[in-house]
């Protein structure tokens, strides 16, 4: 029997028209949106890094994806103990020691006294031989264990018996920021929850060259590096601070985010990096005295920690590369009602 078209002529006609008009409007807007950019130049990237593993030695490279969930690979391996709690250079501070680089599919891992360590890029929730729900500053995760083989890696280079690795799974649900009452203080705050893999609280950090600079001028007692602060972006070309005014900005031709927070510091920039090590002096206790409050920021109030970077949302998703200039397309303002100065 002949086979026989099963829809008129005309059917055919009009699919082939209509994604041929969906082309032409996805072409035409992709292409207003390049014109609408009028925003002036700001500053320039100048680092890019990210953190597979958290708590690892920061991997800096010459151009990045920056995903929905952030910086491509950026926190996405972490390790827990056997009460399956995570754990971080606050408490294992020999972390920072562990060089990490990435290789095509894999990450290679670097210890001193120790063979390389490779780990896949991609595990979906099978590729496992478990899936565990936990929780990184009660925003809650899921992680797919990796191996044995990793487990006693890290067993012995932290000294640190019944330690588990886990990969975020492709398949896996995002950890979503508890913006609310966060930074709902911002004028520009648009309900747009943050997504991530295993970072703290916010998908990027942003920091300035000029602000470390500044600090490393007024706190006399170490020599602050960068690697301190595990920024995902380091700027050059603006004044100190200025990364903490920025209400929205567009870096390089495609990628657009949204400041959301100041980044509130913890012990873990007490580590001093290339030692693995607690320091005997207190870069928080400093920034704990001179940079929290009112007086830095309208809305740190409800921040109890010394601040120093900040936190930004993806909202528009792309590559980035050392050198891209930084857009400010809008100023960053607190909602009048959250100004007070108490
Ligand atoms: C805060 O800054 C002042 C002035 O630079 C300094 O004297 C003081 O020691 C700082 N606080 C801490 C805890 O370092």
């Amino acid at each position: 029997m002949a086979k026989e078209n099963i829809f008129p002529f005309e059917v055919y006609i009009a699919f082939f028209l209509s994604a041929f008009i969906c082309f032409i409007y996805h072409k035409f807007s992709t292409y207003k949106q390049h014109l609408d950019v009028k925003g002036e130049i700001v500053a320039y990237i100048k680092e890019i890094r990210t953190h597979p593993v958290k708590s690892c030695k920061p991997a800096q490279l010459q151009k990045i994806e920056v995903t929905n969930l952030g910086f491509k690979h950026d926190r996405q391996f972490v390790l827990l103990n056997q009460y399956g709690t995570f754990l971080t250079s606050r408490k294992y501070p020999k972390f920072v020691l562990i060089e990490q680089e990435i290789l095509g599919n894999e990450i290679s891992l670097r210890a001193e006294g120790m063979p390389d360590l490779r780990l896949p890029l991609k595990m979906t929730k099978k590729d496992g031989d478990h899936v565990a729900d936990f929780a990184i500053w009660t925003i809650k995760g899921q992680g797919v264990h990796v191996s044995q083989e990793a487990d006693d890696w890290f067993a012995q280079v932290l000294n640190l018996e019944g330690c588990k690795l886990y990969c975020f799974p492709t398949d896996g649900p995002p950890r979503r920021t508890r913006d609310k009452g966060q930074y709902e203080v911002f004028e520009n705050y648009d309900n747009t929850p943050n997504t991530m893999m295993y970072t703290d609280g916010s998908p990027v950090l942003i920091l300035s060259q000029p602000s470390l600079v500044d600090l490393n001028d007024k706190y006399t007692e170490e020599d602050l590096s960068m690697d301190r602060f595990r920024p995902n972006i380091v700027l050059e070309g603006c004044k100190p601070y200025e990364e903490d005014t920025w209400g929205r900005i567009q870096i390089g031709d495609d990628v657009i985010m949204e400041g959301v927070y100041p980044s509130e510091r913890c012990v873990a920039i007490n580590v001093v990096p290339d030692k693995g090590a607690m320091s005997d002096k207190s870069i928080l206790k400093y920034l704990n005295e001179n940079r929290s409050g009112p007086a830095f920021t309208p809305h740190a109030h409800k921040l109890k920690g010394g601040l120093f970077g900040f936190n930004y949302g993806v909202r528009k998703t792309g590559f980035i590369k050392i050198g891209d200039p930084v857009y400010k397309l809008k100023e960053l303002q607190t909602r009048s009602k959250f100004m007070k100065n108490d």
